[in-house]
């Protein structure tokens, strides 16, 4: 099946208003949230990013084969700053080449760390970063050639948070850990001993989804938190997984921010759509000292239930496999935190959006997918060929040319099936999202959109920095599968 969301966004009034059962888990053998290190990269020290191998206990009594950053699975958190520079050291120990990304920052791409700049064994890349973006969560994750989603599987990702004057003013949660907390929703699936099990040859046309959402490294995990509100700044890093955000008791919450920064006023919301690489920060009020429990519901299990017409989220959490049977995530209050009782500001940023008669061009980009000659069956997919515009990913095309500080609308559609697209070294402005107008919650900086097939979606995008012939920019769909097998193109800046 090729997920296709349209029935999501249809259909979604029907489940919008049906509460879940609510706490009927015990939340006694839960592991605890981990909370990944927090490194501080304000002070132009060099933060220091070893690439290694793991081993992690996603499971009690299993240690499963990994690999992380500094740690045994995933990597430290990274705290910037705007107006300052940040300087990475990485350093590479696993016996294979990784391309690190800095997703979502606006960097030369002599230092965005594109599949270019693969780090071969052994070697280490120093990148300096000069912050000069609004306050934002990042993240970084493995970018190499043709191995972004076996090597993001098994570990390699991480979050970068950017801070800057402006934000730290507004009194939002910025406790990290306590009520400002990092959530990198990802889904794995294991084997008998524990493995993760990936392939890139066997993935069908959806792309790897893994039957098991984890967080943060955990599954169902409950994180205590002060009586207030809270932050939670999420991040889709799975592979493929589009997901359905909710709490059980539908409880409302305020998203504040989108993948490029702050929207302009917090958004109500109940449900909320993340396709993978797609970032949001949300504000939860636990001011009522009851715990809050989050799901991340698969979007293609949603639609599956849809079809027979399942009333409710009951019935799409019943026909669902694990990630159903408990909450990816619970909030418990812990009454000892001090809570963040300051209300949400009604107003966060300006975000000035160019006048029609500043864009100068219109790019327009077709994500297709094709099956090539020959292959049949379940295990033909290997053979399909993704693309851009007819071009597969090569290393030694550069696919455009974009002039520096111009703004351009880019006209982005899919021939078949939903797909996230995203661009470096840049924020951009949605438009037209799906054919229509975006959503309000849409209409922050974002560095990836969703297409679905036979839709375009419209971009508004300005690049301020330089990537050169020999240091290009990347577009391509984030399903990594998609683009490990072609579907991204190159770009300059010049
Ligand atoms: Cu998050 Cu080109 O990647
Ligand atoms: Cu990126
Ligand atoms: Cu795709």
């Amino acid at each position: 099946m090729i997920l296709s969301r349209r029935r999501f966004l249809t259909g979604s009034a029907a489940f919008v208003g049906t509460a879940f059962a609510g706490n009927a888990w015990s939340n006694s053998r839960r592991p605890e949230l981990p909370i990944p290190t927090l490194i501080d990269g304000t002070n132009e020290a060099p933060v220091h990013l070893q690439l290694r191998e793991g081993l992690w206990s996603f499971k009690p009594g299993i240690m499963t084969p990994t690999l992380g950053i500094n740690q045994d699975y995933l990597g430290p958190t990274i705290r910037a700053r705007k107006n300052r520079e940040l300087n990475l050291n990485y350093h590479n120990t696993l016996n294979e080449g990784v391309a690190v990304h800095g997703h979502g920052f606006h960097v030369p791409g002599e230092v965005d760390g594109g599949p270019q700049l693969e780090i071969a064994p052994g070697d280490r890349w120093s990148p300096k970063l000069s912050i000069v973006q609004p306050s934002a969560t990042c993240w970084y994750h493995s970018h190499t050639h043709g191995k972004s989603g076996e090597q993001t599987y098994r570990g390699l990702a991480g979050m970068i948070l950017i801070d800057d004057d402006e934000t730290d003013a507004m009194d939002l949660p910025r406790r990290y850990g306590i009520d400002d907390i990092p959530i990198v929703i990802q889904d794995r699936t294991f084997d008998e001993q524990g493995r993760l099990v990936y392939s890139l040859m066997d993935a069908d046309e959806d792309g790897w989804y893994g039957d098991t959402v984890v967080i943060n490294g955990a599954i169902a995990p409950v994180a205590k938190v002060p009586a207030g509100r809270v932050r939670l700044r999420l991040l889709n890093g799975a592979n493929a997984r589009f997901y359905i955000v909710a709490f059980a008791d539908n409880r409302v919450f305020h998203k504040i921010a989108t993948d490029g920064g702050l929207l302009e006023a917090p958004v109500l919301m109940t449900t909320m759509e993340m396709s993978p690489g797609e970032r949001c920060e949300i504000i939860v009020d636990l001011s009522d000292g009851k715990s809050a429990d989050l799901f991340t519901l698969f979007e293609d299990d949603v639609d599956e239930a849809e079809e027979g017409i399942v009333s409710g989220m009951l019935g799409v959490l019943g026909s669902s496999e694990v990630a159903a049977e408990m909450p990816s995530l619970t909030l418990e209050v812990d009454t000892s935190l001090v809570p963040n009782l300051v209300p949400l500001p009604e107003k966060l940023v300006n975000i000035i959006r160019p006048k029609a008669s500043d864009v100068v061009r219109v790019r327009e980009f077709e994500l297709t997918m094709e099956h090539g000659g020959g292959a049949s069956g379940h295990h033909g997919h290997a053979a399909m060929d993704m693309a851009i515009n007819g071009a597969s990913m090569d290393m030694n095309v550069i696919n455009e040319r974009v002039n520096l500080g111009e703004w351009e609308r880019w006209r982005i559609r899919s021939d078949m099936g939903a797909h996230p697209f995203h661009a470096h070294g840049c924020s951009f402005l949605i438009d037209q999202m799906e054919g229509a107008t975006a959503p309000e919650d849409q209409r922050g900086w974002k560095d990836t959109v969703v297409l679905d097939d036979d839709d375009w979606s419209e971009i508004v995008v300005r690049f301020d920095h330089v990537a050169t012939d020999q240091f290009p920019y990347m577009y391509h769909c984030h399903i990594l599968e998609h683009e490990d097998r072609g579907m991204m193109g190159q770009f300059t800046v010049t």
